[in-house]
């Protein structure tokens, strides 16, 4: 008995990386494992999407070193809990981001914005900040092998690219019907492209990653397997 309360008190945490392809459900499946855990759920991708759209609103020439590094000081990002959506939305300089932040005019540069140096070790630095006392799940491209390379369960997500893109237009049409297939399409390969070629951190699975191929599974399902790899690396732990 004793020992049951010291393991509810007690309970070891694990940090989990969720990595993979654009719009291959990673935030979809991080955020419900984490809410499964009673962990904090962390889109990295979103801290690139802010970063880009104030360079975009402040015309920074992000070619210009100098100019990245200013407005870099210039940026404070904070992820704060919303009761109502019941999920951490993100705030760039005390405003709240969240939604502006999906728009295609932001996907269309966030890749060369992500691929910069100064940009990427401004992000990660928070990222580990973030991820200081485990109990977390963080997605993104490079949360398992950059990131958090210790992470006690890292998942790598993928699927094919016509799913990818049906999931993807499905999610922007909703909210903008003016939007093409098309433009989707060539929006989710470049950024494929570009995340998985630059230099720093490119997307890549890591060693130790699991990977889960969820173009044929239902959303519960995939919980469902990630759920069983948590709790398998928890009882190891435990
Ligand atoms: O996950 P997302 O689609 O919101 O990410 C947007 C972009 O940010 C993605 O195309 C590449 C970049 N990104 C990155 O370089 N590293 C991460 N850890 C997360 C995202």
């Amino acid at each position: 008995l004793f020992l049951n309360h010291f393991f509810f008190y007690f309970k070891p945490k694990i940090t989990i990386t969720i990595d993979g392809w654009s719009s291959c459900g990673k935030s979809t499946l991080a955020k419900q494992l984490a809410k499964v855990l009673g962990y904090v759920y962390i889109d990295s991708g979103a801290m690139y999407r802010a970063i880009t759209l104030y360079f975009l609103r402040n015309h920074i020439d992000w070619t210009d070193e100098k100019e990245v590094t200013e407005a870099l000081n210039n940026i404070s990002i904070e992820f704060h809990y919303n009761d109502v959506s019941q999920q951490s939305e993100i705030y760039l300089n005390g405003e709240n981001v969240e939604y502006v932040i999906r728009d295609l005019v932001i996907a269309e540069k966030v890749s060369d914005v992500a691929a910069i140096e100064s940009v990427r070790s401004f992000a990660v630095a928070q990222q580990q900040k973030l991820g200081m006392y485990k109990g977390i799940v963080m997605d993104g491209r490079d949360i398992g092998t950059t990131v958090f390379p210790d992470a006690e369960l890292k998942i790598f997500m993928t699927a094919d690219t016509a799913v990818r893109v049906e999931r993807r237009f499905k999610e922007l049409y909703a909210k903008n019907p003016n939007i093409t297939i098309e433009e989707v399409k060539n929006n989710l390969e470049m950024r494929d492209y570009i995340d998985s070629n630059r230099k720093i951190s490119p997307l890549r699975k890591a060693e130790d990653a699991i990977e889960i191929d969820n173009t044929n599974l239902s959303m519960e399902e995939q919980l469902r397997k990630a759920i069983d790899l948590a709790e398998k690396k928890l009882k190891r732990l435990a």
